[in-house]
């Protein structure tokens, strides 16, 4: 048995993203890119990624299908992210990001469906969670389509031996608390989708969160607010952060720099309150830089004094 890992994330909906800056986007006239790159993106692939610039190193486990997914393993290679694909014949599916330099922070972003998995693909996965053996385990990003009860089957397994940090919509999302987590991550409208309209108030936000935590969904709920910070709720209470204000330039890669924060310090045994501080200046670090660039360790750092936490006592 090889030795316990600290951290592993799981993406089973990878996405080789190819991102392009052109001047403007304006519709009807033909769009000239002026710079363009791949880059290996999904939610779990972005996790590691962030946490690799904050100096965890993790294990990747991901979906790799056919040409694209080879090459969305080299560019993971060239990074310098550990990772274990786990072979799938769909080919693995590309995203397109379009940034424009002059007019604001306008952005077009194509998100595809991805490739359902087969039987033997999701046996496949089955078996190689089963020999993880790690403290940490993200599960984030979407799910493959038609992909049946695949987040509730992998929390299972995983809630084993490891801490589940979850980040994912929708019926997967659904699931996997289920199955009980220990930390979930929703954004507003996500905990909106999942608990119903009355969660559209501050106080029925946090009312939703705390339900997750009584009927042990989860230890650990934080809502992500974007530019409004986070509110994190436990059975010791809840906590709000305000995120520092930055310039934001794009929000893509805020959410995965967040919860790449959190895990690193809760991994590093500090307090939920902490851990939230850290994450909401990740995700602020990413928000102010432009396209899909991740939060960076010094970026972090310089943002995390700009939090302000405020406590609610149960
Ligand atoms: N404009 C902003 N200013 C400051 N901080 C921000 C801003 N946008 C996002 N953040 C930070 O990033 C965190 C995550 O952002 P958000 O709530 O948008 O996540 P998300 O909706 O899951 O994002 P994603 O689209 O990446 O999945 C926020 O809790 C906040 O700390
Ligand atoms: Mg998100």
């Amino acid at each position: 048995m090889p030795d316990r890992e600290e951290i592993v994330t799981l993406t089973l909906n990878p996405a080789l993203d190819q991102v392009c800056w052109v001047d403007e986007i304006e519709e009807e006239v033909k769009i000239r890119a002026h710079g363009s790159s791949f880059e290996p993106g999904g939610g779990g692939i972005n996790v590691a990624r962030a946490l690799h610039q904050l100096d965890v190193e993790t294990t990747a486990y991901w979906s790799q299908g056919a040409e694209t997914g080879h090459m969305m393993g080299r560019l993971l290679d060239q990074e310098g992210v550990d990772h274990h694909p786990v072979d799938i014949e769909a080919t693995t599916r590309v995203n397109l990001a379009v940034f424009a330099d002059h007019n604001g922070d306008r952005e077009l972003m194509f998100n595809m469906p991805g490739a359902p998995l087969t039987a033997d693909e999701v046996d496949r996965w089955l078996h190689v969670v089963d020999g993880i053996d790690a403290r940490f385990a993200v599960l984030s990003g979407s799910r493959p389509p038609d992909s049946g009860h695949i987040y509730g089957q992998i929390t299972r397994q995983l809630t084993r031996r490891s801490k589940v940090i979850l980040d994912t919509s929708g019926p997967g999302l659904e699931q996997a608390l289920e199955e009980g987590v220990f930390l979930a991550k929703p954004n507003r409208e996500e905990l909106i989708a999942l608990a119903g309209r009355d969660a559209a108030t501050p106080s029925g936000l946090e009312a939703a969160a705390r339900d997750l935590i009584e009927t042990g969904m989860a230890e650990i709920v934080v809502v992500s607010l974007a530019g409004e910070g986070a509110l994190a709720v436990t059975d010791g209470g809840s906590v709000r952060v305000d995120a520092p204000v930055v310039e934001a330039k794009s929000n893509v890669g805020a959410g995965d720099s967040m919860v790449a924060g959190l895990t690193r310090k809760l991994s590093g045994g500090f307090q939920v309150e902490e851990a939230v501080r850290y994450g909401v200046a990740a995700g602020a670090d990413a928000a102010r830089r432009p396209g899909t660039e991740l939060c960076t360790r010094d970026g972090v750092r310089e943002l995390l004094a700009g939090t302000t936490l405020h406590r609610s006592l149960p």
